[in-house]
């Protein structure tokens, strides 16, 4: 569903180009649970940036269910990021003003679906990630767990078969951060694929294949750390 091929990402700041990305080749199949992990800097929130079309490559070829990302428009890309991808970042990205249910309720409003259905789906996921309870709080009023389930909230909100976390525990304790990852190993025994960016070996080992990053390449494909 997600086939790499030769990716590259030159990031040009001035007259300083960077190439953070060297020529990845990457596969996910529907349904698997992969994690990626690697050095700082090794390119692995590019990578993922590119994975959910929030970003494009430089050099190479990325097909998303076969059809190649270079040949979409901007609004088929912004339908992607929408209802295909959900993402899920270290810093949560919430609207602060905004109740858990109306930061869960804006890619709803984006997809352009009616109030009633938007009511019954944020209600839905607040309660699938265990937040019935705080639908009508700020993120000031929630733990940082909380927030994060907000956010896995919104990231599931149009359904997507892609989930895509960027660090997810690295700003919440460690039993935050296992209440986040259960979610994530529930949500893939639902069917959806799941690829986390993590420093955590723990986490690293729950999933079904450990993707390795060095210097902008793939280390290993493999499941081995
Ligand atoms: N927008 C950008 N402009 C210039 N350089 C960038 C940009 N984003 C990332 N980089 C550089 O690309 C490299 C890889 O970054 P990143 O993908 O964020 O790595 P990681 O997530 O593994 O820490 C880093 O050296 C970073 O400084
Ligand atoms: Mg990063």
């Amino acid at each position: 569903m997600i086939d790499l091929k030769d990716v590259e990402k030159t990031y040009v700041t001035g007259t300083v180009e960077f190439k953070a990305l060297k020529g990845i080749n990457f596969r996910a199949e529907k349904g698997e649970y992969i994690s990626v992990v690697g050095p700082s800097g090794s390119g692995k929130s590019t990578l993922m940036n590119i994975i959910g079309c929030l970003d494009v490559p430089t050099a190479g070829e990325y097909y998303l269910e076969g059809r190649p990302v270079i040949e979409m428009t901007s609004n088929q890309l912004a339908d992607i990021r929408n209802r295909k991808v959900g993402f899920v970042f270290q810093a949560f990205n919430l609207l602060p003003y905004a109740t858990s249910f109306e930061n869960v309720e804006v890619p709803l409003l984006f997809a352009k679906l009616n109030g009633r259905y938007r009511r019954r789906r944020v209600l839905e996921v607040l309660a699938q990630v265990g937040l019935a309870d705080k639908v009508n709080n700020k993120p000031t009023e929630l733990s940082g767990g909380e927030m994060q389930r907000v956010a896995i909230a919104r990231a599931l909100a149009n359904e997507p078969d892609i989930i895509l976390a960027d660090e997810p525990t690295g700003n919440l304790d460690s039993a935050s951060g296992g209440e986040i990852v259960r979610i994530f190993d529930e949500l893939n025994k639902l069917g959806k694929t799941i690829i986390i960016i993590t420093h955590d070996v723990n986490i690293a080992s729950r999933t079904d294949r450990i993707v390795k990053l060095k210097d902008g390449l793939v280390e290993s494909n493999g499941n081995m750390l």
